[in-house]
């Protein structure tokens, strides 16, 4: 059976549009292959902490010197590390929010980080720790950007590969928000292309 991990970002709730778009996707998905497995974490709903002090302290010290929320956050990050270890693919939703991915996505991948365990060390630089897997980033802007002004895409792809991620497949949307035709031409081009990519 094969699990695919979806990972839902949008603060838009029911009118989000990256959500849409990846409801789509695993539906195609499903369509090919029916056994389908699907874990959903939404990150907005179920928020995970951020990334501060107390939390830094609870992954890179060692757990006698942790304290109970501290172990609490340690224990979480086990988890989510052994959830997204499991998955044989992945979606993530992944709408633009003032010109970088949801803060909430930060947090989880603040949380998968962890040395000695999805990543190590080396002479050559950091070396990813978890096994390769294909993974979707269904993107939606408002409006449209150029290569050197994106900061969503490539933070995702270049975080991906720290645990040694490389598979990363890519849908964007994008005009969403600049006017009706255009969003109209970018979710019919984004639907023939989610068709083609699962
Ligand atoms: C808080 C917020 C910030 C946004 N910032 C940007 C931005 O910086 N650039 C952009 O092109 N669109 C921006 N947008 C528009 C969204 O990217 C667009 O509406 C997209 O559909 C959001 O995906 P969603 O519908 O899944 O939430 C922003 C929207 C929100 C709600």
């Amino acid at each position: 059976m094969t699990t695919l991990l979806y990972l839902k970002t949008s603060v838009n709730g029911d009118n989000s549009r990256s959500d849409r778009l990846s409801h789509d996707f695993i539906a195609a998905r499903r369509w090919n292959q029916p056994e389908l497995q699907l874990i959903t974490r939404d990150l907005v709903s179920d928020p995970l902490p951020h990334l501060g002090r107390e939390q830094w302290d609870a992954l890179r010290l060692p757990p006698e010197q942790c304290d109970a929320r501290q172990l609490a956050y340690r224990h979480q990050s086990d988890q989510l590390i052994a959830e997204f270890d499991r998955a044989d693919a992945v979606v993530i939703a992944l709408p633009l929010y003032n010109s970088g991915i949801p803060s909430q996505l930060k947090a989880y991948f603040d949380l998968l980080a962890r040395a000695g365990i999805s990543f190590t060390f080396t002479e050559e630089g950091p070396k990813g720790l978890l096994r390769d897997r294909d993974v979707y980033l269904i993107a939606t802007r408002g409006g449209q950007l150029g290569a050197e002004e994106d900061h969503q895409i490539p933070a995702v792809r270049q975080f991906l590969a720290l645990l040694g991620i490389t598979r990363i497949h890519t849908l964007i949307a994008d005009g969403l928000d600049l006017s009706a035709e255009q969003r109209e031409r970018s979710l019919l081009a984004a639907g023939e292309r989610i068709a083609a990519m699962a």
